[in-house]
């Protein structure tokens, strides 16, 4: 089983990914994980993430064992890695790495921007998870001020809507829900409501698959 999690920045869907998997028994991936670690590759050595040639050579280079490095969370890089992002060679060197992850047994949930659309068109289930910017800022505010960084909430908020626009602008796999992904709007519900519905839309998804 394939589930697809999309969504714009702190929307909710890496907290429903992880919990998705653990349930279910299948491989997770952070998909902004692999775009973080480009950009970071790009800024250690003295580059602009918009240099696309640097960012493609990171992207071609990328080792999968410096997904956990906790510095890819930080604000500076999250920036930078909407900007690689946005570079067609850069997501073209990233495709295989996804999609084998993705059909690894028994399954596996990712979460990014392009699951449901690119990576994974044909996954058995897709989420699209949203949520209002201004709750995705408090949440993105209360995440870094958890892991020591000083921000201001219209700062965070700012820099959200930011890279929502970029993220959705782009010509390369933008951010858009899938034609068949169901939509899950998360601004009113705690981490663990937020869970159930997404299993209410799995578990009706097979049922009907089941049925037919
Ligand atoms: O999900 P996360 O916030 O870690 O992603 C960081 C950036 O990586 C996003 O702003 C987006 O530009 C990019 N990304 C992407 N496609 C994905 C996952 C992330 O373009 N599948």
């Amino acid at each position: 089983m394939i589930i697809a999690i999309d969504g714009p920045a702190a929307s909710g869907k890496g907290t429903i990914a992880r919990q998705i998997a653990a349930v279910y028994g299948l491989h997770h991936l952070d998909t902004g994980l692999l775009y973080r670690a480009v950009a970071k590759a790009v800024l250690d050595a003295g580059h602009s993430p918009d240099d696309a040639q640097r960012a493609t050579e990171a992207a071609v280079m990328l080792d999968p064992s410096k997904f956990e490095d906790n510095a890819l969370k930080l604000q500076v890089i999250t920036e930078a890695a909407s900007v690689v992002a946005a570079i067609p060679q850069v997501r073209q060197a990233l495709i295989n790495y996804q999609r084998e992850f993705a059909t690894k047994p028994p399954g596996a949930v990712l979460d990014g921007r392009d699951i449901g659309t690119v990576i994974a068109p044909g996954a058995d289930v897709k989420l699209f998870v949203v949520a209002s910017p201004e709750v995705r800022a408090a949440r993105r505010v209360r995440e870094l001020r958890a892991r020591g960084e000083v921000v201001e909430e219209a700062d965070v908020l700012a820099d959200l809507l930011r890279r929502d626009e970029r993220d959705s602008r782009r010509t390369s796999a933008p951010l858009k829900a899938a034609p068949d992904a169901h939509l899950l709007d998360t601004t009113h519900l705690g981490i663990d409501a937020a869970f159930r519905a997404a299993v209410d839309i799995i578990e009706a998804v097979r049922a009907g698959r089941k049925r037919r």
